[in-house]
């Protein structure tokens, strides 16, 4: 028994939970996962099942993303990045509305199935059902060897590393970064970007995990903001593009570890209905970054505060005019549109962290949650 607690001591590197420590090991993480990939001196991405595919990748008339849970969050960020850089039409499906739906399927269509776990039996029977119908299908997948990647024609590694928390933190950003890669790969290839844009960005990507450590420093401070907001019955979480998933997922991570009700929204959405909820017990998490329908964003912000909503706003360092408006803002450093959410959604999953630590909740394995969901 004591043996146990000791080695689960060690494997958590001298964090609290299995959960802080991987969302503290996001910086090397996300670098694992592009290092030995990129050569950015030389402006080159080298990815053997995209290399071995190319040409059935770049005459995709249509990219059909399909997974659950934080995987899906991810895709539909890659629907942004794919049809900004790539310009190929995206479809994000749930796995387990897509096989069940009779979809129609080409050939000349590609699925790219998203998995941490590679084990998702929805996300595997919408694989076998792609396959069938006789689409391309490349895995995202983070466990080497698993039933996904197994199943797909080819596929990416997150390299993330096991990741033990129920709630899927450095799995999600990796996904990002892969997803991210392979959309750069094929917009160099396919013209749909500049060279020096290409350059640029894999420059900028390779500055993401100095950004992500600065953006972990905000730590002590949303502590703090978790303290204040703990014991709310709702949480209301606004993004716009790039940061809309990101929003969905603050939002997840929040429901699963801490039992809070909370909904994820496309801050234009919010006069459509979740404005009704809002008045001063309502705590609004707005990504309101530098880049992104920024002052579309502040006149959201605009509208909640006049409903006197709590404001927690995820800005770009030195913001001035939020500030102004919030009641609190947490800084993130400054990157291209693109990689914003790498960054936007590391204060959500520490926010969620604090609070359910604070309630007393059970954050490694929330209850009625399972890590990999191997039944339907
Ligand atoms: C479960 C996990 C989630 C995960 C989802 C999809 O619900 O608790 O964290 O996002 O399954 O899992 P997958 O392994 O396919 O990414």
């Amino acid at each position: 028994q004591e043996l146990q607690i000791n080695l689960e001591q060690i494997e958590k590197g001298g964090y609290d939970h299995f959960m802080l420590k991987e969302i503290y090991e996001q910086p090397s993480a996300i670098s694992d996962t592009y290092r030995g990939r990129i050569r950015v001196a030389e402006g080159i991405i080298k990815m053997a099942g995209i290399d071995d595919n190319l040409a059935k990748l770049l005459n995709a008339k249509r990219i059909i993303v399909i997974a659950c849970g934080t995987s899906w969050h991810a895709g539909l960020v890659a629907e942004y990045i794919f049809e900004e850089l790539v310009r190929i039409p995206v479809e994000v499906e749930y796995a387990s509305e897509f096989r069940y739906r009779n979809p129609v399927i080409h050939q000349d269509d590609v699925v790219i199935a998203i998995s941490q776990s590679g084990e998702t039996a929805d996300t595997m029977a919408a694989i076998k059902l792609a396959k069938e119908r006789g689409a391309f299908v490349f895995g995202v997948c983070n466990v080497v060897g698993s039933s996904i990647s197994r199943e797909t024609h080819a596929g990416a590694y997150t390299h993330a590393g096991p990741e033990i928390g129920v709630a899927s933190t450095k799995a999600f950003t990796t996904q990002i970064t892969v997803l991210s890669l392979i959309a750069l790969k094929l917009a160099e290839r396919k013209g749909t970007i500049s060279n020096s844009d290409f350059h640029y960005y894999l420059q900028e990507l390779e500055r993401v995990p100095e950004k992500v450590k600065i953006a972990l420093e905000s730590n002590e401070h949303i502590k703090l903001i978790a303290d204040k907001y703990k014991d709310a019955k709702n949480f209301l979480y606004l993004g716009r593009g790039y940061n809309f998933p990101v929003a969905l997922e603050g939002a997840l991570k929040l429901k699963e570890i801490s039992y809070i009700h909370a909904e994820g929204y496309p801050a234009a959405e919010m006069k459509h209905g979740p404005i009704a909820l809002i008045d001063e017990q309502m705590p609004v998490v707005v990504i309101a970054t530098k880049k992104g329908h920024y002052d579309k964003v502040v006149s959201n912000i605009q509208e909640i505060k006049s409903r006197k909503g709590k404001i927690i706003g995820i800005v770009t360092e030195g913001d001035e005019t939020v500030k102004g408006l919030a009641d609190h803002v947490i800084e993130i450093p400054e990157t291209i549109e693109f990689l914003t959410p790498l960054l936007t959604t590391i204060p959500l999953q520490l926010l969620s962290y604090h609070i359910a630590v604070m309630l007393d909740k059970n954050v490694d394995q929330p209850r009625n949650l399972a890590k990999s969901v191997t039944v339907e």
